[in-house]
């Protein structure tokens, strides 16, 4: 159907996922958009806000001012309106995540590198942003912290991993180290 805007007008929300689901329910009952924990725990309720990526269910309204502009994610194919289809990202983790194996060795204590990168939800907002997503060799920033998290995990063994890595640096290289997935983190 390609791009087009609709105008809503909310009287009272908290939050962008609030003001969604007011409409959804007294407003358009066909706007689709998806989310599930409303708690920026689960990671599918991404959306860009004023050109902001972010979680709907964490987003206050107010922050945003008196005219919000709500859009589906970028670089991700459509599905319809905010909903997004997720398996180009799922399709690059799998790529990566088939390089571990596990140790038998006992698990003692998680090392603090590993406890971060576990906090990633999966929500995509860093694939969206990257500019190198473009390079269809590239796994992207997901499933690079994906790998990463696991490389200071205690019992995962990631050794054939960094020698897939090394051997297809096309895998990893097309990362311009922008920043922009940090960022929108
Ligand atoms: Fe789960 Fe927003 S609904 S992260």
């Amino acid at each position: 159907k390609g791009y087009y805007f609709s105008t809503y007008k909310i009287e009272k929300a908290l939050t962008v996922l609030d003001a969604l689901i007011e409409i959804n329910e007294n407003q358009d009952p066909t706007l689709a958009f998806r989310y599930n924990c409303r708690a920026g725990l689960c990671g599918s309720c991404g959306a860009v806000v004023n050109g902001n990526l972010v979680l709907t269910c964490t987003s206050n309204l107010k922050d945003f001012g008196q005219n919000i502009f709500v859009e589906s994610i970028h670089n991700l194919p459509l599905v319809k309106d905010l909903v997004i289809d997720f398996n180009p990202l799922f399709k690059k983790l799998k790529e990566v995540l088939p390089l571990m194996r596990e140790k038998s060795r006992k698990i003692t204590q998680m090392n603090e590198r590993f406890n971060k990168s576990r906090e990633c939800i999966q929500c995509g907002l860093c694939f969206s942003v990257c500019p190198s997503r473009a390079v269809e060799s590239f796994v992207g920033p997901a499933a690079l912290v994906a790998f990463y998290k696991y490389l200071r995990h205690p019992r995962i063994e990631i050794k054939e991993g960094l020698e897939k890595f090394k051997k297809e640096p096309q895998l990893i290289n097309p990362c311009i180290q922008c920043g922009f997935c940090t960022k929108v983190c």
